[in-house]
């Protein structure tokens, strides 16, 4: 049980890093105070193959469809969760996170999954942990904002939970993954298969790996003052190979992926 703080407001002024501050399980955010709560854990992947060897893993496993979403309940490791395949894209992962923290009490989003290299050093199947995360489809540039400037909450890099990361990290290692980075992970709506965008958005954003769902995750899980994670294993190299590679890799990228949350899990 954590003693837990129960924020005031909810605007964004006094919203620390990702991670700093942990929203209140049940109920609104509005209210004062704290109390006493366990943390549920919300995990989410895009796709089938990135959720579909840990809903079977659930113990007291209850299933809520909200939209077109099935959200599953239950115990993994000992630990409440809630998880969900979103769907792919920007949009279907923060709503995902915004329903796991205000209907199921999340107040930790691990997003689990694949992604595409943008670090040379990375081959398939090995793993990227973000420290922060950037929408590299964003861009108020015309109007003098740096691109990735999200309005409002006025950052490029949104930050992840440097404490999940350092767990995500270790259990990553214990698992034999070969290569383990941290760093930036740049998510857009967009299935990188092109070398000049690829190249573009390492060089604007100094990237490791691009997907399409993290960055909205740490967004919405920023908004509302909650920690968030997002783990990835790579699937393919963002050029033009990428999409003979993803469906040759992704499967294998994305149970090893959900192998390293589970051991985040069961560390917590
Ligand atoms: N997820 C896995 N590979 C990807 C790529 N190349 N672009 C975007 N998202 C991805």
């Amino acid at each position: 049980m954590l003693r837990v703080p129960v924020f005031a407001d909810p605007g964004l002024p006094n919203r620390g890093k990702c991670g700093k501050m942990i929203a209140k399980t049940t109920g609104d955010a509005h209210t004062e105070g704290t109390e006493e709560m366990a943390e549920r854990i919300g995990i989410i992947g895009a796709m089938e193959e990135e959720v579909t060897t840990l809903i079977p893993a659930l113990e007291d496993r209850a299933e809520k469809r909200i939209g077109i979403v099935n959200y599953y309940t239950g115990k993994l490791d000992g630990k409440e969760v809630v998880i969900a395949k979103s769907g792919v894209g920007k949009v279907n992962a923060a709503l995902t996170a915004a329903e796991m923290i205000r209907t199921f009490g999340a107040g930790i989003v691990i997003n689990t999954g694949v992604a595409g290299a943008l670090d040379p050093s990375l081959d398939p199947e090995d793993a990227v942990i973000a420290e922060d995360l950037v929408q590299h489809d964003y861009s108020t540039a015309p109007l003098g904002d740096p691109p990735g400037r999200v309005s409002g909450v006025d950052l490029v890099h949104i930050p992840a939970d440097p404490a999940i990361a350092d767990a995500a990290e270790k259990a990553a290692r214990e698992l034999g993954v070969k290569r383990v980075l941290r760093g930036t992970i740049a998510s857009g709506d967009q299935f990188i298969s092109d070398a000049a965008k690829k190249e573009w958005i390492r060089k604007t954003f100094g990237g490791l790996a691009c997907e399409m769902e993290g960055a909205a995750i740490a967004h919405a899980c920023y908004l509302y003052g909650v920690r968030c994670a997002v783990i990835r294993s790579i699937s393919d190299r963002a050029d033009g190979e990428a999409d003979v590679d993803f469906p040759t890799f992704a499967a294998r990228a994305a149970a090893l992926n959900a192998k390293i949350v589970r051991k985040v899990i069961a560390s917590f």
